[in-house]
């Protein structure tokens, strides 16, 4: 599977509206081109600011072999760092999940505010420049209390992002809401089917049926035009972000809202609401709101709690989800939400869609798989691979 193949060549092959070709999905000189071109160049969803509330908290995030650490300093400003001592390297941090004053180096015990400067370096000369030392940091920004890192030096351009998803976030106010739960799940499978199979819901009536109880069209045979409408004007007037995101050109966001199944309140197996209303809702009745950023992030959400899905690839055939479950800061667990409840919607259908993948890479993986055409409504899974191999092809670019 890794012999050597030219990039160009399957790039100049693709043709928009097939699945891509076999050597996308396998191939490591292809992985490690998308990770120089685009996850490295791109905005990636690193995790959740409330996960970080009082200043020293931190957690890691590691993407192959680039380790970050997000830390809030004592101003309440999240900051990214690599984590690697400037002195010989040693990572810095090793608990996925903590609380430091100060980031003290394990192996010398070199000293690191949270804003990545050197604040001590013992029994070096007196000559010794500490600036010189400082953590080498990454861009970060937060837009409606979800944190994106950026590993490029001159990172795009994060306003198109913030514009997009920050109206929808908004009402959430997921700076101060509580992580209920975080699960992780290791598919067998390349990154990218993960992303095409959250971008369509072809396979929804028949993989999903506790999804398509709630919501209502999702099995692509019942007619919401007239219920979307009426219901858009009720959220318009209340305020609630309606307008329509694609991803077009460089722009990496998607966000819609849309309907609950009448009746439904929530994203629960039996339909009922499974926490308070967040953030500024009051009532059951925001629909979903569902967003994307390529290449990594997709979040559902519902009045009473956020779902959110990290995508991280390890190598071309394992990929690593992280499922949030976000729920409002004053929610009390056991009176308020209770954890089967609130994580078994996306539980179930969360495996539902792991089999999906590992399955399809499967397939995938066989003499027989060639490129096979996409639905006319797999057509946000076209958007998808469109502007993977855009990326990709402009990335390669001398
Ligand atoms: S490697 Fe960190 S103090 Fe030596
Ligand atoms: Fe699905």
């Amino acid at each position: 599977m890794n012999h050597k193949i030219s990039i160009q060549d399957l790039i100049g092959r693709y043709r928009s509206g097939y699945s891509l070709e076999q050597d996308f999905y396998t191939n490591q000189e292809v992985f490690d081109a998308e990770f120089e071109h685009i996850w490295k160049t791109q905005w990636i969803y690193a995790g959740n600011a409330c996960a970080i509330p009082k200043a020293g908290d931190y957690f890691l995030y590691r993407i192959l072999k680039e380790d970050i650490i997000l830390i809030r300093d004592n101003n309440g400003e999240i900051h990214a760092h690599y984590n690697s001592c400037t002195h010989r390297g040693s990572a810095l941090c090793h608990e996925q999940k903590g609380h430091a004053a100060k980031l003290v180096c394990p192996y010398h015990q070199w000293v690191f505010d949270k804003d990545g400067t050197l604040l001590n370096a013992r029994m070096m000369p007196e000559d010794f420049c500490r600036e010189d030392f400082n953590l080498r940091s990454v861009q970060v920004n937060v837009t409606g209390g979800l944190i994106f890192i950026c590993l490029a030096d001159n990172p795009p351009d994060f306003t198109p992002i913030h514009d997009a998803l920050g109206p929808y976030l908004q009402p959430f106010l997921l700076n101060n809401a509580r992580v209920a739960a975080q699960k992780n799940y290791t598919l067998i499978c390349n990154w990218k089917l993960v992303a095409e199979n959250f971008r369509e819901c072809y396979h929804c009536g028949g993989a999903h049926p506790e999804y398509c109880n709630a919501v209502i069209g999702a099995n692509l045979r019942e007619d919401t035009s007239t219920l979307t409408a009426a219901k858009a004007a009720g959220w318009k007037e209340k305020g609630l972000a309606t307008t329509l995101v694609e991803v077009e050109g460089d722009h990496t966001s998607y966000a819609v809202r849309y309907p609950l199944r009448p009746g439904v309140e929530s994203y629960s197996i039996d339909g009922k609401r499974v926490s308070i209303p967040m953030g500024k809702h009051t009532d059951y009745d925001a629909g979903v709101v569902g967003l994307v950023n390529y290449p990594n992030m997709w979040v559902d959400a519902v009045s009473d709690y956020v779902w959110i899905m990290r995508v991280t690839p390890v190598s071309p055939y394992v990929t690593e989800l992280e499922f949030y479950w976000l729920v409002d800061e004053k929610a009390v667990e056991g009176k308020d939400y209770h954890l089967d409840k609130l994580t078994e919607f996306w539980e179930v259908t969360g495996d539902q869609d792991g089999q999906l993948c590992e399955n399809n890479y499967r397939g995938i993986q066989t003499s027989g798989y060639q490129p096979g055409p996409y639905a006319p409504v797999e057509d946000q899974v076209v958007n998808f691979v469109d502007w993977y191999v855009r990326k990709l092809q402009a990335g390669l670019q001398p």
